[in-house]
């Protein structure tokens, strides 16, 4: 008697989901989203960068029509070099600098990286700076003293004491900091070049311990 009335249950479930299927499909404005539960969530109502709606009348009207392309989003300033064209003379060859930072996550890439040189001189200002991002970056696993003994490293394992690799040259960390080295994963997408750069000073300060 139970199983036969699930049954029958189970059977208007079905009918229900296909019916539903069914009335779903009717044609529509490809545009029109059709009913959407809390749409604030969806359409902002700050101005979107590249937002183009230029219906006025429309729900989702969010763009500066007097603007170039009737986006919000406005078009650099005229001159602006972009990061990657960008040259400044960090005594290394070929310079066309940060050009330099093309090198890649394969080996050749390591390679190249151990030519690399920081290109903030040493001072204690950088090292102090370093250290707070590393607190920020790096402690978690590395531990306060570079020892691998951080609260997640302990769990996570496998992490290296600074002081047993006194031979990774800067470019080395620096290229190990951008793209990761087999278990400890890329962190170049988070912390700015420069930046790097100030973390590996400071590391230089934990290997020589
Ligand atoms: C999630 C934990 C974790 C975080 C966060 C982390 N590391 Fe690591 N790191 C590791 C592990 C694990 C290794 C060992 C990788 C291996 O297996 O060779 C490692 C290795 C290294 C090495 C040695 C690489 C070599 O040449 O052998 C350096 C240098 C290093 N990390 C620097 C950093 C710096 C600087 C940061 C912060 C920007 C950082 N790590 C953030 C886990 C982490």
């Amino acid at each position: 008697m139970l199983f036969r009335s699930m049954y029958s249950f189970k059977n208007i479930a079905i009918i229900s989901v296909l019916a539903g299927i069914l009335l779903g499909c009717g044609v529509r404005d490809s545009n029109d989203p059709g009913i959407e539960y809390a749409p604030a969530m969806y359409h902002s109502r700050a101005y979107e960068p590249l937002a183009q709606v230029t219906d006025a009348t429309s729900d989702y009207f969010n763009s500066n029509t007097n603007n170039p392309y009737k986006m919000n989003m406005r078009e650099p300033v005229k001159n602006t070099v972009k990061l990657r064209s960008y040259t400044a003379n960090y005594s290394l060859t070929p310079n066309k600098d940060l050009y330099i930072y093309h090198f890649t996550k394969d080996s050749s890439g390591a390679t190249n990286a151990d030519k690399l040189v920081n290109p903030l001189a040493k001072s204690d200002a950088v090292i102090e700076e370093g250290k707070v991002l590393y607190g920020r970056y790096c402690q978690h696993c590395h531990g306060e003293t570079g020892k691998g003994d951080g609260p997640v490293g302990v769990v996570f394992k496998g992490v290296p004491n600074y002081s047993g690799l006194k031979d990774r040259t800067e470019g080395s960390i620096f290229h190990t900091i951008t793209f990761g080295k087999n278990r400890m994963m890329a962190h170049g997408s988070q912390v700015s070049v420069l930046n790097r750069w100030k973390i590996v000073q400071y590391v230089q300060t934990l290997q020589n311990q």
